[in-house]
């Protein structure tokens, strides 16, 4: 698939994300309480519908995705539940992120006093000081701007959401592209503005964070909350509140290696399995992780670095195809057993 497939590919998977968020506001308990918000959940929806057949003809992967778009359509013709709305949007998404080739994610984050200057400067006008959606220009503008104070809008939009909004901006409305900032600061103002409506929960402590960074980025809270039955709702927010506590868990190497090889095993089982993203996984495993540790290891222990190079390399070719139940897995188990073994050595040494 060539790049613009992909950049359609997410733009949909956005559509999708704004459906579920913004059908509060159409529908209520069965009936349509706003006449023009629910059209334009209407149109959305087919518009889905429209470009996902375009897509599936150039995609033998694409799978069910239009029995997808077609069922939440259809959803939306009937007035649903929110709630079912939204699991249908997000499995729809998550289809289509699993088609796509992961965005590149930051690797750091600018420091907070950075951030809320470049906000004060550039957003604050619109989004209010504080992000209630209240600044000196609001009054003016029709949609208003955002409030990312609003908690149950920010439960319901990824920070991958928020970051192609910031991007892309939004058609129709005064929300400009802000393509004159880096990468990095639109990153940054991402995490920012979707951690604002959580701030009340950041000071609970005590839950170390299980979601990678992929995860966290690609999910909404609502979402992550479901696949982490392992950690609560507070945790979540909390993470959304002080991402930076992400990030101090990503510098870690072996951690990087521990959650590639992780979701490498996962894109292997998805569906018909994706192996060429499997293997670009465990490939990111050792080059973003296991390699910048290497000789430090090798220093401490040297046959255990071997036997983890092994490992690794044992891995990348059972990610080339298809394999018996188990197989990846209790490679994969066997490995991260011994990287574990390896994160004691280095921590000890130093
Ligand atoms: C000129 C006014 C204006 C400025 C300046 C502005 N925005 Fe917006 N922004 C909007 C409006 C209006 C919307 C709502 C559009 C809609 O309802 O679809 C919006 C929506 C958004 C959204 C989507 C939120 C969601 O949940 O859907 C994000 C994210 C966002 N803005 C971030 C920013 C950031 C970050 C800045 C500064 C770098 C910024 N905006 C500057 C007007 C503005």
């Amino acid at each position: 698939m060539s790049d613009d497939g992909f950049a359609q590919m997410r733009q949909l998977a956005q559509l999708a994300e704004y459906i579920a968020v913004d059908y509060m506001e159409a529908v209520r308990d069965g009936q349509v309480v706003n006449d023009g918000e629910y059209q334009e959940m209407l149109e959305f929806s087919q518009l889905i519908v429209t470009n996902i057949s375009e897509i599936q003809d150039k995609s033998a992967d694409a799978g069910d995705l239009t029995d997808q778009a077609k069922a939440l359509q259809e959803a939306i013709q009937n007035k649903q539940a929110i709630e079912t709305i939204r699991q249908m949007s997000g499995s729809l998404r998550g289809t289509l992120l699993a088609l796509m080739p992961q965005s590149s994610l930051p690797d750091h984050l600018l420091s907070k006093a950075t951030v809320k200057g470049l906000y004060e400067s550039q957003c604050a006008s619109c989004h209010g000081a504080a992000g209630g959606g209240d600044g000196v220009m609001a009054e003016q503008l029709e949609p208003a701007p955002t409030d990312f104070t609003s908690k149950e809008r920010a439960l319901n939009r990824s920070l991958l959401g928020l970051y192609d909004a910031i991007s892309n901006g939004i058609d129709d409305t005064a929300m400009p592209a802000f393509t004159q900032l880096t990468e990095e600061e639109r990153w940054s103002l991402a995490f920012h503005v979707g951690g604002l409506a959580f701030q009340s929960g950041s000071e609970v402590t005590g839950e170390a964070p299980s979601v990678t960074l992929s995860q966290m980025v690609n999910h909404t809270p609502v979402q992550l909350a479901a696949e982490h039955p392992e950690m609560t709702q507070k945790g979540i927010e909390r993470l959304r509140a002080k991402p930076e506590l992400l990030f101090q868990e990503t510098t870690n190497p072996l951690k990087i290696t521990r959650d590639q090889l992780l979701l490498a095993q996962e894109a292997h089982q998805h569906q018909r399995g994706d192996y060429q993203t499997a293997q670009a996984l465990a490939v990111s495993a050792y080059l973003d992780g296991f390699e910048l540790v290497e000789n430090s290891l090798d220093a401490q222990d040297k046959a255990l670095r071997q036997t983890l190079e092994a490992d690794m390399m044992a891995i990348r070719q059972l990610l080339k195809q298809a394999q018996s139940p188990g197989e990846v897995e209790s490679a994969v188990s066997r490995t991260l057993a011994r990287l574990d073994d390896a994160d004691r050595l280095l921590s000890e040494s130093t």
